[in-house]
């Protein structure tokens, strides 16, 4: 918009030809209305706003990168891709976690909290009797319970006292957790055992008494036919 020159005739020639005359003599050049009125135009984006958002833009489209997981919907913080939660997902359940302070419970008074054995007990950590790809020995040996001698790692072992049947007070799902904890423990590892494995188990020898009246020998542990 252009100043009116009707308005700013008087005003903008104040030592003109009228100067001195007419009822204003005191209008000088810094009256208000000598100014031009403002004007709207394209102002220039000032250049350090356009970097600023430029960084920011930058720093969004990083942190996305980071942190949304590929925007899959099953990826959360603080996991990065859906790649990283498969390759940390191990299982439905982790159950060797579970087994651990049923271990404690059950079998460390013998066995001991490293598994390592001792004067009750012969060894589980690095036994081939725990780590055998088929559990299905395993299995047995804490639901009828074991009378030695037994072999282990190379070394015979008797106890008089032998290891008690449990098959009675221990559910499947104990058992299979207690089971993959020493499977995955100290050094071992072997896979966990499923609590379909060890009913399976239990149905086979469901003739067997869980009483204590029925423990297994090793030779006859050994005959048990295994799968792998
Ligand atoms: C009362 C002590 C005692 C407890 C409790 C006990 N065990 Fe044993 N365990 C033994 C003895 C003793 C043997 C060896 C058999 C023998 O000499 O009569 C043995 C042998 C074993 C063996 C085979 C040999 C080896 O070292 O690998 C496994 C496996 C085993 N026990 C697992 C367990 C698990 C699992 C538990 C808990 C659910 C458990 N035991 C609880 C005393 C015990």
């Amino acid at each position: 918009m252009k100043p009116d020159p009707k308005k700013s005739s008087n005003a903008a020639r104040p030592n003109g030809p009228g100067a001195g005359k007419g009822s204003s003599p005191n209008v000088s050049a810094k009256s208000p209305a000598n100014e031009a009125e403002p004007t709207a135009g394209l102002a220039h984006t000032p250049i350090w706003l356009i970097i600023l958002f430029a960084a920011l833009f930058y720093w969004g489209q990083l942190y996305l990168d980071n942190h949304a997981g590929g925007f899959d919907p099953q990826v959360y913080e603080p996991y990065e891709s859906a790649k990283l939660v498969k390759a940390l997902n191990t299982g439905a359940d982790d159950l060797a976690a579970k087994g651990e302070p049923l271990y404690g419970m059950v079998c460390a008074a013998c066995h001991q909290p490293n598994g390592s054995g001792g004067a009750l007990a012969p060894p589980l950590a690095g036994s081939e009797w725990v780590t055998a790809a088929d559990p299905s020995r395993l299995i047995r040996i804490p639901l009828h319970g074991l009378s030695g001698p037994i072999q282990v790692k190379g070394q015979d072992y008797t106890f008089p006292s032998g290891m008690t049947a449990m098959g009675e007070v221990l559910s499947d799902d104990s058992l299979a957790a207690i089971l993959s904890y020493i499977r995955q423990s100290w050094g071992n590892s072997a896979p966990q055992v499923t609590p379909a494995q060890v009913a399976k188990v239990r149905q086979d020898t469901a003739n067997r008494p869980m009483n204590g009246t029925a423990t297994w020998t090793a030779d006859e542990l050994l005959k048990v036919p295994l799968a792998q």
